[in-house]
């Protein structure tokens, strides 16, 4: 979950590196660096601390005259955040930025520090550097193909050799692309880092060696490969905050539109949906967010059309022993479409012939590109590290995907369809009650232990409403079935210790207020969010009553704008939380 970008063109590099960087800084953030090359001279200057912290030495330093170079943002895996660790790295003529994780760089470092090779960091990515120039002679693809099959793990490479003026990029498992503008070419790890200079962009698939000069020559284990040149959807401005504070409260704002937006081919259609009950069993696989997003599309279809769903975290549905002896199709759930767990868990699936459906917001990323089918939610570029929008849009496919599965178990009840319509409406309506959220932020942004509980379908939206608020506000906080608080963490539950408790499934709400009353009995400051008038305690948001199928929908951006107003008042990093990346592309 590195940021990456190279320049080859007829500028000097650095503001398109710098601004690059800033645009990839959602992907890591720990330190930074440049490289820069004018002939066989080549300049680095790399920084901890945020991008800003980069450019201010970058324009402290007298830079190279040069037209090519390349940098990197880190989100550290192998080695602690120090300018000894941040990329670029050099080893002999190489000099590299990488994105990804080489899985047998000790044993690599080991041999190679016997042939005598000294090493500077605790990188993988040294270890890479220096198997590169290990094999360089003089022809840089040559020793790139050959460097390539002795790495293992993922990667995504942007290289410059001493005593050549191209510029060389490969990758496997960590995305990368390769920009074209006039007499320029960039490579980036993802289009928002060169959309201010281009739209014009190919993927590099796995292996594939992109060689720059001039033009660019694509080739797979030596043979040239032809491109094909695809224009980017998101637009320059699609990064701006359009006036407000943060991308997470612009991203959150925009759910009412691009719900319509993803919504809107489904209305009275549901035809161009796969129909579930067609399969045996559906397993849904992802990570944080989008898995949460899973849990409440379990709850839609089993209740609603009698079908087996199981809900399984990706980093342990790829190594796990999966039994596959029904027709199952695997759901593939993920806003950037390069989380390397979510991608091995679908390799895995179509390993063993099963079908693979991804609901997934980034065209032509690595999962849309390799899934069976896919579903496209229509969020446009999420920038907020914490998601919103694209989590409110999964759960959107997946209640539809339930509603259309219960449709062909027999369910009869049309007003569902028009309650569709209504939703962004209705979203826009819970959206403007900022004050309400910001009441509840004031009463509990200074604990340091928050709970959610919740049952069944409320159960699993209170999972996303806790993540929510842990990422950004820093704040511990877990949640819990109601049901099962009382087995144990309800001894952490003191005076002034705020619940929030989801209480929307009318089936089991008694049994929640149930729940509510046992903590309220030991201090708890009592939050509800329901769908009914339910007085007695702290703070009651009352939201629309909606179908079982959508009623999440307007309980989530509560969640959503409680967990941002909290971490305003802690005066966190909202866009940027700590320790966070965007798209978590390594293990
Ligand atoms: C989102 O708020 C989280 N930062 C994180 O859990 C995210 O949902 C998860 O990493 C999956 O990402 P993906 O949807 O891009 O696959």
């Amino acid at each position: 979950m590195c940021g990456i970008v190279g320049y080859k063109g007829k500028q000097q590099p650095k503001e398109i590196l710098i601004e690059g960087l800033k645009n990839l800084e959602y992907r890591g953030y720990d330190s930074s660096g440049i490289a820069l090359k004018d002939g066989n001279e080549i300049q680095v200057i790399r920084s901890v601390g945020k991008i800003s912290c980069l450019e201010e030495k970058v324009n402290s330093e007298k830079l190279l005259d040069a037209r090519m170079g390349i940098a990197h943002t880190r989100w550290a895996t192998h080695g602690v955040p120090s300018v000894e660790n941040a990329h670029p790295h050099r080893v002999g003529k190489v000099t590299l930025v990488h994105n990804g994780i080489i899985e047998n760089a000790s044993e690599l470092k080991e041999k190679l520090l016997k042939e005598g090779v000294v090493f500077n960091s605790e990188t993988d990515t040294e270890v890479a550097c220096a198997v590169i120039n290990k094999y360089y002679e003089g022809d840089a693809v040559k020793a790139i193909n050959k460097a390539i099959k002795e790495l293992k793990g993922s990667y995504a490479f942007c290289i410059f050799f001493e005593d050549s003026d191209k510029l060389y990029a490969v990758r496997k498992d960590s995305p990368l692309i390769v920009g074209y503008g006039d007499d320029e070419i960039y490579v980036a790890s993802d289009i928002a880092a060169i959309i201010n200079y281009t739209n014009q962009y190919s993927l590099l698939e796995e292996n594939e060696v992109c060689e720059i000069d001039k033009d660019v020559k694509v080739t797979l284990n030596g043979k040239k490969v032809k491109k094909e040149i695809l224009t980017a959807t998101i637009s320059a401005d699609s990064k701006d905050k359009c006036g407000y504070e943060h991308y997470m409260l612009k991203e959150i704002m925009e759910e009412p539109v691009v719900l319509e937006k993803t919504l809107k081919p489904y209305v009275d259609n549901l035809d161009k949906l796969p129909d579930l009950t067609e399969y045996e069993e559906i397993h849904i696989v992802a990570c944080g967010s989008a898995m949460y997003a899973g849990m409440i599309g379990k709850t839609l279809i089993e209740e609603n059309a009698n079908l087996r769903v199981t809900v399984e975290v990706a980093s342990e549905y790829r190594y796990k022993k999966v039994i596959y002896d029904r027709k199952t199709l695997v759901i593939l759930i993920s806003q950037s479409g390069e989380t390397a767990d979510t991608i091995a868990a679908m390799r895995k699936a179509k390993m063993a012939g099963i079908e693979t459906l991804a609901i997934v917001n980034v065209v032509g990323s690595t999962i849309a590109r390799e899934s069976g089918s896919q579903i496209f939610i229509e969020a446009g570029p999420e920038i907020a590290v914490a998601t919103t929008k694209a989590y409110m849009l999964q759960v959107a496919i997946l209640s539809l995907l339930a509603y259309k599965a219960a449709l062909s178990s027999g369910l009869d009840d049309k007003n569902v369809m028009a309650e569709i319509k209504k939703i962004p409406r209705m979203v826009r309506e819970i959206l403007d009650r900022r004050d309400d959220y910001l009441e509840i932020a004031k009463a509990i942004y200074k604990r340091e232990d928050i709970f959610f509980i919740g049952r069944k379908i409320d159960y699993a939206v209170s999972m996303e409403g806790s993540l929510k608020l842990k990422e950004v506000s820093y704040i511990h906080s877990e949640a819990y079935q109601a049901g099962e608080l009382k087995h144990g963490t309800i001894s952490l539950v003191d005076d002034g210790t705020p619940v929030i408790s989801i209480i929307t499934d009318k089936d089991i709400r008694e049994k929640t207020i149930s729940n509510v009353q046992e903590v309220k009995a030991r201090g708890a400051k009592c939050i509800i969010i329901s769908n009914e008038e339910i007085t007695g305690y702290d703070h009651l948001i009352q939201v629309p009553e909606m179908s079982n199928f959508f009623q999440p929908l307007v309980v989530v951006p509560c969640l959503q704008l409680i967990a941002y107003e909290v971490a305003k008042l802690r005066g966190c990093d909202i866009d940027k939380p700590k320790n966070l990346a965007k798209s978590v592309t390594v293990e």
